[in-house]
């Protein structure tokens, strides 16, 4: 059985939950371990071109997928084009896919990208970053990698603000097949953002100066 629930499965390798990749690795540690090492060298390279001029839109969020994953995946930096859910969760329809994130990034922009924040109480933070997070949460826009990119997407926003990257602390620990971040989207999808809220602002440290 694959490990989704959804129309089609045709980015894995036949009646696996591998997806296809340029490297053709069929082994699931083996996958793990490339996207983890990509995924670092994201952060370096976002972490080290982050300016003033930055702007955290709709392009800069498909293109952390895009040249995050680019080496591995072909869907890299593309919506995916099935419906998708997770348990009994499901995620923005892909019809209306292309919408939603407009929606999303135009609120997002009338919220100046949340660059506003270094000289504001973590509360008011956490409460937009938890709200936004919710919202890329439902929308769910790639095939894989949805929660690493979102998380990247805020800790850049973060880094802007001055903030070390979120601390999730053990809230990405699997436990019984769900974790904290897990059990927080499902109630994304239902419609709070409370426990999300409390993991991000659990999560926000200022750098400290010297
Ligand atoms: N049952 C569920 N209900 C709602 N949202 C879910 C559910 N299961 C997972 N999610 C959301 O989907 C994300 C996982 O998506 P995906 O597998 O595309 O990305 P990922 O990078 O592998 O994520 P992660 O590292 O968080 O597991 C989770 O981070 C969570 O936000
Ligand atoms: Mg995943």
């Amino acid at each position: 059985m694959s490990k989704y629930t959804q129309d089609k499965n045709y980015i894995y390798y036949p009646n696996t939950n591998i997806p296809i990749n340029k490297l053709n690795i069929r082994d699931l540690k083996t996958l793990e371990e490339e996207e983890r090492k990509l995924l670092l060298k994201g952060y370096e390279y976002f972490h080290i071109n982050l300016s003033e001029q930055t702007v955290f839109d709709e392009n800069y969020f498909v293109e952390l997928h895009q040249k995050t994953f680019s080496k591995l995946y072909s869907f890299a930096g593309k919506f995916r084009t099935v419906n998708i859910s997770k348990g009994y969760s499901t995620f923005c329809q892909v019809k209306f896919l292309e919408q939603s994130s407009k929606k999303i990034f135009t609120k997002l922009a009338a919220d100046n990208y949340l660059k506003d924040y270094a000289d504001k109480p973590n509360e008011k933070f956490a409460q937009k970053l938890s709200y936004y997070m919710c919202e890329l949460i439902a929308l769910h826009p790639f095939f894989e990698l949805n929660g690493r990119i979102t998380r990247l997407y805020f800790d850049m926003i973060a880094t802007y603000n001055g903030y070390e990257y979120i601390d999730y602390k053990d809230a990405l620990i699997i436990e019984e097949g769900y974790n904290k971040f897990i059990r927080a989207s499902i109630e994304c999808l239902n419609g709070s953002g409370n426990k999300m809220y409390q993991i991000l602002l659990n999560g926000l440290n200022k750098v400290q100066q010297l």
